[in-house]
């Protein structure tokens, strides 16, 4: 028996890279397993049929999985994939959105196309996979079931060049934050995932470095180090945990601080002057100061052998 035994899983983008290795693993754990991926480049032009070799690898595996190509850019995509679970395995538990694209260039040189189509995917993609799960939660009653959003530190901390791709990995955290809300009632677990992983998005930048990737490398740092912890977000064990963030990278698995009031001042009557603000905005700064200092130095990891 499985960790994920009776559960049906659908992971999109699960061709290649992080969503291939999390359908690889949810199969061996016993999910029936939907793999999404129009086959795309990079970029998200052009289409292939590799979410079927993925399929096939399941099969080869004794698992159970069926393909599905559409984009899930667009709410006809995200229906199709849905109607693909329900029509192939009769139900649906788990969410994976896991696909993207990049177009990185500064904001200087970015095309309203380069914009449009990152938003598309990450942003976009969300709501049009998220909405039929959740209507169907809501409608049939379903318990337990598991949605598991994908973010990035460009979208959490900013990284240069990435203004769209950032845009749209911080819209889904705050997409998670509301949805976990919204699905609590429904026993529904809303969690986002915050990777780091070489595979055909990130093995470039490491390249352009002059760095080569080698078989050692990717042995460290490859998507194989992300499924387990969706995969362990996907099961019973998790029951209690949504609305978090987990960065995980390599050996490593962290979580991260969310938006909070930090320290405040209350005025108690009248607006503020800009004189008074002279004083009250420097120091509220100093106190962000202190505990991003105090942040980062809790942030060391424990070593775990
Ligand atoms: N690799 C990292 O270090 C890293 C870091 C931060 C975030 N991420 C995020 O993790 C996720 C997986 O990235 P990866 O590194 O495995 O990339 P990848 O390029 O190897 O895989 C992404 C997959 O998504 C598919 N895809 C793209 N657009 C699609 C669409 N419209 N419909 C269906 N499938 C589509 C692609 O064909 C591809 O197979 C992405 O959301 C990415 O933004 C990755």
């Amino acid at each position: 028996m499985g960790r994920l035994s009776e559960k049906v899983a659908v992971i999109t983008g699960a061709g290649r890279g992080i969503g291939r290795e999390i359908a690889l693993l949810m199969a061996a754990e016993g999910a029936k397993v939907v793999v999404n991926d129009l086959g795309g480049n990079t970029d998200g032009t052009g289409t292939g049929k590799i979410a079927d070799d993925v399929v096939n690898e399941i099969r080869a595996a004794g698992g159970e999985a069926v393909s599905h190509t559409e984009s899930i850019a667009e709410v006809s995509g995200g229906i199709s994939l849905f109607k693909t679970a329900i029509d192939s395995f009769g139900g649906m538990d788990i969410l994976v959105n896991n696909a993207g694209i990049l177009r990185d260039r500064t904001l200087f040189k970015m095309e309203e196309s380069d914009w449009d189509a990152v938003i598309a995917v990450h942003l976009k993609g969300h709501y049009c996979c998220t909405r039929p799960f959740a209507q169907y939660i809501r409608e049939t009653n379903r318990t337990n079931c598991r949605i598991i959003n994908f973010s990035s530190v460009s979208g959490l901390f900013g990284n240069f060049g990435q203004a769209n791709y950032a845009a749209a990995k911080a819209g889904i955290a705050g997409f998670t934050r509301t949805v976990a809300m919204e699905m609590a009632k429904y026993g529904c677990t809303v969690n986002t995932i915050s990777p780091g992983a070489l595979t055909r998005m990130t093995i470039p930048l490491r390249e352009a470095r002059g760095e080569e990737v080698v078989a050692e490398d990717m042995d460290a740092g490859g998507p194989q180090h992300i499924a387990p912890v969706v995969a362990w977000l996907a099961s019973e064990a998790a029951s209690t945990i949504s609305s978090q963030i987990l960065h995980v990278a390599r050996g490593q698995v962290s979580i991260m601080q969310q938006p909070a009031i930090l320290k405040s001042y209350q005025k108690q009557s009248g607006t503020w002057s800009l004189d008074e603000l002279d004083k009250y905005i420097p120091s509220l700064y100093r106190a962000k100061q202190s505990a991003d200092e105090a942040v980062k130095a809790g942030a060391m990891p424990e070593f775990i052998d």
